[in-house]
């Protein structure tokens, strides 16, 4: 920790700031990034800053990211002010720019640091706790995408290709499948041939992206629960963080995603299959929230798919742990023997649940 703290202070130095670094500590909560909250005295009145390391073996390319988030941040700022919304700088992330002017600072590791403002009087939650939480996360998620959709200038780096390409991760795991490197294709069998069995829903959205009738549009990538900062007092959502995947998708992957992550009570891996839901009252919340916010702009053929999303994405998610268990749990990280299995069969028993009732979804989605 000390050795921490005083590389930390060695790396402040290179930030914006005007103020003397008084202690620095981890945040515990991310996953990805190596997340630090340092404390200022500035001017005699104590100031936070972030500061976070960048996980370049998910993010090969840190500028792209950067380049990404400085015109996300710049664009939603300006909205704001534009339109006088009161706390501006908890509604955003603010990027702290370097000494010389930059959006990152690289050290002599190749480690590449960003610095934001540190949002006061917001906390975070690994999961949705009640449906009021559900509505906030979508319309938190939904007005992001609508700030968005006027932001100039060219296409958004697409950081990570292919993020949410299903086709060519369905054939991933075909190609998984016939290799079965490890031996592992005879426990998973169940598994994989209900994965196999859905194989018609792959290109649903694709197509529609290619025919035009779903357009492209700028979207978050990650829209976890985790991402969206909360006020303490009024427990609204204040401002959506996380923006390194921000790039071109389509705004019902982002929405799907809630879904998968939103409304079942159990955590990715549980193990009691019998707990996996999707529990209608969390989904009629957080499609309320996220209608509020992007049911102006959407198509009419996205708010036709909005329940096939959550599905979709599910069953994405699904597939890549099935195929990462059969190549050897080499992209996601496991804590125990199976441990991608297990987490295939969750997203799998959710698929099931979401498409018992995706009509009745669909007709609520349809009636607000
Ligand atoms: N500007 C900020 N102000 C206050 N807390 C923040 C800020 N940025 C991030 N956090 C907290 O740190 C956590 C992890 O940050 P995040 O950017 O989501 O990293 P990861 O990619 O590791 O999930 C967030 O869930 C949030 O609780
Ligand atoms: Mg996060």
């Amino acid at each position: 920790m000390a050795y921490q703290e005083k590389q930390l202070q060695e790396i402040s130095g290179k930030f914006q700031i005007y103020g003397q670094i008084q202690h620095a500590e981890m945040l515990k909560i991310g996953h990805i990034n190596e997340t630090y909250t340092a404390t200022y005295d500035q001017g005699g009145t104590r100031v936070r800053y972030i500061h976070q390391k960048i996980n370049q073996n998910v993010f090969k390319n840190p500028t792209g990211v950067m380049e990404n988030v400085m015109r996300v941040t710049t664009h939603i700022r300006r909205k704001y002010e534009a339109a006088s919304v009161s706390n501006v700088t908890r509604r955003s992330l603010i990027v702290i720019p370097t000494r010389d002017g930059k959006s990152f600072y690289q050290n002599g590791d190749r480690e590449v640091w960003r610095t934001f403002v540190y949002v006061e009087g917001v906390e975070t939650y690994e999961s949705v706790q009640s449906p009021q939480q559900a509505y906030q996360a979508g319309k938190a998620f939904g007005e992001f995408q609508h700030q968005l959709v006027d932001l100039p200038g060219d296409r958004l780096i697409e950081t990570i290709p292919d993020f949410h390409n299903t086709r060519k991760r369905f054939t991933a795991l075909q190609q998984a499948i016939q290799k079965d490197e490890h031996g592992r294709v005879d426990s998973a069998r169940k598994e994989i041939d209900f994965a196999l069995s859905k194989e018609s829903i792959v290109d649903v959205i694709l197509n529609e992206m290619a025919s035009g009738t779903i357009p492209e549009r700028v979207t978050h990538n990650d829209t976890k629960f985790n991402n969206v900062m909360l006020d303490v007092l009024t427990g609204d959502a204040m401002c959506i963080v996380d923006l390194d995947t921000v790039m071109p998708g389509c705004a019902l992957y982002d929405f799907g995603d809630m879904v998968r992550t939103t409304t079942s009570p159990t955590l990715e891996d549980e193990l009691d299959l019998s707990k996996v839901k999707m529990q209608m009252p969390m989904f009629k919340k957080l499609a309320q929230g996220y209608m509020t916010t992007a049911g102006n702009f959407l198509t009419q053929a996205e708010k036709a798919h909005i329940a096939f999303s959550g599905k979709l994405i599910t069953f994405e998610i699904g597939i890549r742990f099935l195929t990462d268990y059969l190549s050897g749990d080499t992209y996601f990280r496991i804590h125990r023997a199976g441990h991608n299995l297990d987490r295939c069969r969750t997203q799998l028993k959710l698929v099931e649940s979401i498409e018992r009732q995706e009509t009745a979804m669909q007709k609520f989605v349809d009636g607000l």
